[in-house]
Formats: structure tokens, C-alpha cells, sequence
């Protein structure tokens, strides 16, 4: 097997999994696919967490223990795409290049079990289920996929950089996020007498101003935080003021710790605010992802070999980090040392299209850099 025909079966199968997403916790024809190709390579794998699988070479070798990671689930979303590997399950696609990732792993797989022996430590490969919010990693850590391992390593695809680009900070790479939800609790009645009333409806609009007050008054300017609200339900007929309204939404910090800060400043702004319209606010704060925070020695070992893959311009300094989206790579790294990198994906047409669009499309072209990336972490060359 040549590199070139490695890489081919890559993209062939990046293809073949893009046809069948499956999102959180149902990745069951994805892992059965990912099993049987383990078994073609002859690397012995296990089932971890319900739809995950560890798989391990180079077992008996002394050297560092390290473990590289790909997510495999899909997103509830129909994909729009008109490419010829579209979805064949409807209302799922793979919308964030999941399939890229495992189809890059496998690859990474193939070519350090064929150099085995050339392996300094052993290698074990995470294929982790529901990244998308479902606490995958933590799963996958409970169910021992850690043990023994001494650094871990893994990446995204990013459409808003430009493919040959990528960002590998020391420190925060991805945002700890938070979900909200509020329950504005005030007296409906007719909407001819208002004073009557204590009008949730206003007091949602108002106290959907009032939060973006928190970043840009409440917080110092140099901290990075969003908070946007992202529904207000206040349903009601033309004629009545309801009884309450429900406003929900997302919160961004780029350090775990202050997630509670932001809630405890949501929890009062939102009572003093609906105190002003006579009505009261029940705030439910539930954090979630922490931020992803890569070690220094490895952030550095993986810029050194992005540069050698990439060339020395490789970094994208226009990219602001941390991102503030969110990954649950983040329970790995506060386990094991390690780092994770964003590669740009970008071609200002097709490939720029951002991920969890439903004409998002995966940049083929990324799985050979990235998997000479893999490959090279583990001290094995590539050509
Ligand atoms: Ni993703």
C-alpha cells in the first residue's frame, strides 16, 4: 500500500460514512463500519461507551502511551448539499466533518500498523460517540479509555480558515459554554388594561437587552464571554397578556471557572429586571463543556509538526482564540496532557461553508495533511 492508495481509501471512506449519520448516542452502523474495518487492518479494538470503540497497537512497547481522538456522531439536520455521497438518512447529516475526522483516523491506523515496529510507545485510537452535546468524552473516560494513556491528541476541520491554516494555541483553544433558561412569572389579563398586570412580554424584551449588558458592562473588556439568547417563548392570542414568558439561551467563557460568575450575574440581572415590571424570574444556569485547554510541551510539539506539514506560514493569525465554540475534548485534557488543534478548511467557495450548515461540505483535501500530522505525533515518519 502506497501512501497515495492510503490516502484514496481514506477519502472513499470518508464518503462511504458520510452516507450514513447517525447523531448522539445511535452511532450503531457507524461503530459496526469502524469494527469491521479495525478488523481488515487486524488492530484489536474494544467497545467503549455504548457506541464508542478503543483500539490499540503497539501494546508491548515502552515508550509514552498515546492516545489520538476522533468524534463520530452526525447532527439532526438534513443536509441540503447536492454532493454525491449525500445522507441516506433523512433529518441527519454530517454536518461538522465527523466523517473526515474517523476517515483521517483510520487512515492513521492503517499506516502505524503497517510501521508497527517502528512505534517508540503504544498507540490507542478514541473513536468517542456524541461530541454534539452528549458528554461523549466523559463517557469514554468512565469507561476506561484513558487507562495508561500519557498524552492524547486530537482535531478539528474549520471551514472559516483557509485550508494550509491552522491554530494550535498553548492554553485555551475552545470556549467552556453553558446553556440557560428563564422563567419570566408575571400576571396576565386583557390587553386593554395593562395596569392590571404584571406583562411578561415586556420584561422578556427588556431583559433580553438588559443580558447583553453582562459582557459589555459587567464583565472587564478583556474578558472573552458571549451570552446570546437564542428563543423567547411568550405565546399568546392578540387580546391577551400572558402569564409568563420562557427566554433560553447559550453562554461562552474562555475560562471554566468564571461559567458561574456569568451565572450568578444572569441569575440577578434577570430578577432585577423583572422586578421593574412586577413581575418575578426563575433562573435555570446548567453548565456545560468545560474550555479546552491545551498544554503547553504538547501545543508545542504539534505546531513544530503542523509547520512541517503545513510550511512555516502555518498558523492563522487572523484567528482569534480561544473559539468560542465548544468541544468535550476538554474532559480528555484535564485528565492527560495533550493538545487540540483546528485546521482551516477553507477555499472561500464550497469548503468555506461553516459547520452545522446544511450545505456544509467536508474538504477532502485535509485528510492527507492531517493524517501526516497523526502519524508524525507518534514518532513514525510518513513517507
Ligand atoms: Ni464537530
Amino acid at each position: 500500500m502506497s501512501w497515495y492508495e492510503l490516502i484514496q481509501t481514506a477519502i472513499a471512506i470518508r464518503r462511504e460514512l458520510h452516507k450514513i449519520p447517525e447523531p448522539c448516542w445511535k452511532e450503531v452502523a457507524t461503530s459496526a463500519f469502524i469494527g469491521k474495518r479495525l478488523d481488515e487492518l487486524d488492530i484489536s479494538w474494544r467497545p467503549c461507551a455504548k457506541t464508542g470503540i478503543v483500539a490499540h497497537i503497539a501494546q508491548g512497547q515502552r515508550g509514552d502511551h498515546l492516545a489520538l481522538r476522533t468524534d463520530i456522531d452526525g447532527l439532526v439536520l438534513a443536509e441540503t448539499a447536492t454532493v454525491p455521497w449525500k445522507s441516506t438518512v433523512q433529518g441527519c447529516m454530517h454536518g461538522c466533518g465527523h466523517d473526515g475526522h474517523m476517515a483521517t483516523m483510520l487512515a492513521t491506523a492503517e499506516w502505524l500498523k503497517k510501521h508497527e515496529a517502528a512505534l517508540p510507545g503504544p498507540v490507542s485510537f478514541l473513536f468517542q460517540p456524541a461530541e454534539e452535546g452528549g458528554y461523549g468524552a466523559r463517557a469514554m473516560i468512565a469507561d476506561g479509555a484513558l487507562e495508561g494513556v500519557d498524552r492524547i491528541f486530537g482535531w478539528h476541520n474549520w471551514p472559516n480558515i483557509p485550508f494550509g491554516k491552522a491554530v494550535c494555541p498553548a492554553g485555551p483553544i475552545m470556549a467552556a459554554n453553558a446553556s440557560f433558561k428563564i422563567v419570566i412569572k408575571g400576571s396576565g389579563g386583557h390587553a386593554s388594561q395593562p395596569e392590571l398586570c404584571g406583562d411578561p412580554v415586556l420584561a422578556a424584551a427588556a431583559l433580553t437587552l438588559g443580558l447583553q449588558q453582562i459582557v459589555s458592562r459587567r464583565l472587564p473588556p478583556q474578558q472573552a464571554a458571549v451570552v446570546s439568547v437564542t428563543s423567547i417563548d411568550a405565546r399568546s392570542a392578540e387580546t391577551v397578556i400572558p402569564d409568563q414568558a420562557v427566554l433560553a439561551g447559550s453562554v461562552r467563557m474562555e475560562t471554566t471557572g468564571d461559567l458561574q460568575l456569568i451565572g450568578e450575574l444572569i441569575k440577578s440581572t434577570s430578577q432585577s429586571i423583572a422586578a421593574g415590571y412586577n413581575a418575578a424570574a426563575e433562573v435555570d444556569f446548567s453548565p456545560r463543556y468545560p474550555a479546552v485547554v491545551n498544554d503547553a510541551t504538547e501545543a508545542g510539539r504539534v505546531q513544530d509538526i503542523l509547520g512541517e506539514v503545513l510550511g512555516n506560514c502555518w498558523l492563522h493569525k487572523e484567528t482569534a482564540v480561544p473559539l468560542m465554540a465548544s468541544e468535550d475534548f476538554s474532559y480528555y485534557l484535564e485528565k492527560v496532557p495533550g493538545s487540540f488543534a483546528i485546521a482551516g478548511a477553507g477555499d472561500g467557495g464550497l469548503f468555506s461553508i461553516p459547520c452545522h450548515n446544511s450545505c456544509y461540505v467536508f474538504n477532502d483535501q485535509l485528510v492527507e495533511p492531517m493524517v501526516r500530522v497523526m502519524v508524525r505525533l507518534t514518532g513514525v515518519c510518513t513517507k
